[in-house]
């Protein structure tokens, strides 16, 4: 029998492959299409304080390995998700809230009726690429830290950050030392790559229409660098569970995150690409693939990635 439960923060996960807060997880519809698949968790789409349309189609275009979005948190406003967690209930799947407030007060604002709520977990979204004139928060060590000082004095539901990715080691250590010091029961790594641009060489055009045509990176493009993202953070912040996101379409890709330190693995582009039938198919092949290397649970490999040196 082989085993991919996950645990995070006293959570239990029945598979260790769940969705990414983002893809199709806006209205309570696409959240109920998500709770009937095999997504181990439901997690919601990022809320503001305010609903929000987000930003002009065409927002978001696959791409060959991948996809460029600049949806800019269109979402229903947080009173809504605070809603559709108790209606989600039913499913019997944990729900995870993401939260992505324009301003540290509004964060506060929504975590504290969060608090109250039925959701398991919090994901606090530092990193959206795509709102206008807004720079991402965890790329500003400074702001960064004052936001979770506020944040993990308020919040009384297990409380994870979603990152950006980082690209410099001297990054990595300076985030890690300000998550070191605060109380977290996850990190989830990565968002897309931010403003990235894809140009449709026959129509001279930017492929999306906000922000010029600067947009966030997901998909097959970016799974080299969210598994690197994955590995130091493991290993800076080795008791800390990472849920591992960013290109990941079979079970060998959730095997290299786990193996490389995850704790969890969230879908996003394939998700959009394929349907809830990733979920059930991602989760077959991980335990086809640990079969085939005779491991049991999770625990057998996770982190031990070997380095050549
Ligand atoms: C978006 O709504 O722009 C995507 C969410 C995110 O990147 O955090």
């Amino acid at each position: 029998m082989i085993d991919i439960t996950a645990e995070i923060s006293g959570v239990k996960l029945e598979t260790c492959v769940f969705n990414a807060a983002g893809p199709k997880d806006a209205t309570l519809k696409e959240l109920e299409v998500i709770a009937k698949s095999a997504s181990s968790a439901i997690t919601m789409k990022s809320c503001t304080l305010e609903p929000r349309k987000g930003n002009p189609e065409p927002r978001y275009c696959d791409l060959p390995e991948g996809s460029i979005n600049s949806s800019g948190l269109p979402n229903l406003g947080y009173k809504e998700y605070v809603r559709f967690s108790s209606l989600l209930k039913k499913y019997h799947k944990p729900v995870v809230a993401s939260v992505s407030g324009l301003k540290l007060a509004d964060n506060v604002k929504i975590i504290k009726v969060f608090n109250n709520s039925e959701a398991d977990l919090i994901e606090l979204n530092l990193s959206c690429p795509n709102v206008p004139g807004k720079p991402q928060v965890c790329y500003d060590f400074e702001q960064s830290e004052e936001v979770l000082d506020a944040i993990t004095d308020v919040c009384k539901k297990p409380l994870g950050v979603k990152l950006a990715p980082y690209f410099d080691f001297a990054h990595f250590e300076q985030m890690a030392g300000i998550l070191r010091k605060r109380k977290l029961a996850f990190i989830t790594c990565i968002n897309s790559i931010g403003n990235a641009l894809v140009i449709d060489p026959d129509k001279e055009s930017a492929v999306i229409k906000p922000k010029g045509g600067f947009g966030g990176l997901g998909g097959k493009y970016v799974k080299y660098t969210a598994l690197a993202n994955v590995r130091k953070f493991h290993e800076l912040l080795p008791h800390v569970p990472i849920i591992g996101c960013g290109g990941i379409y079979s079970g060998k890709d959730a095997f290299e995150f786990i193996l490389a330190g995850a704790t969890a693995v969230q879908l996003g582009t394939v998700f959009i690409q394929e349907g809830p039938s990733c979920f059930g198919r991602i989760q077959k092949e991980l335990k086809d693939y640990l079969k085939k290397k005779g491991y049991e649970t999770l625990e057998d490999f996770r982190g031990k990635l070997k380095t050549l040196d």
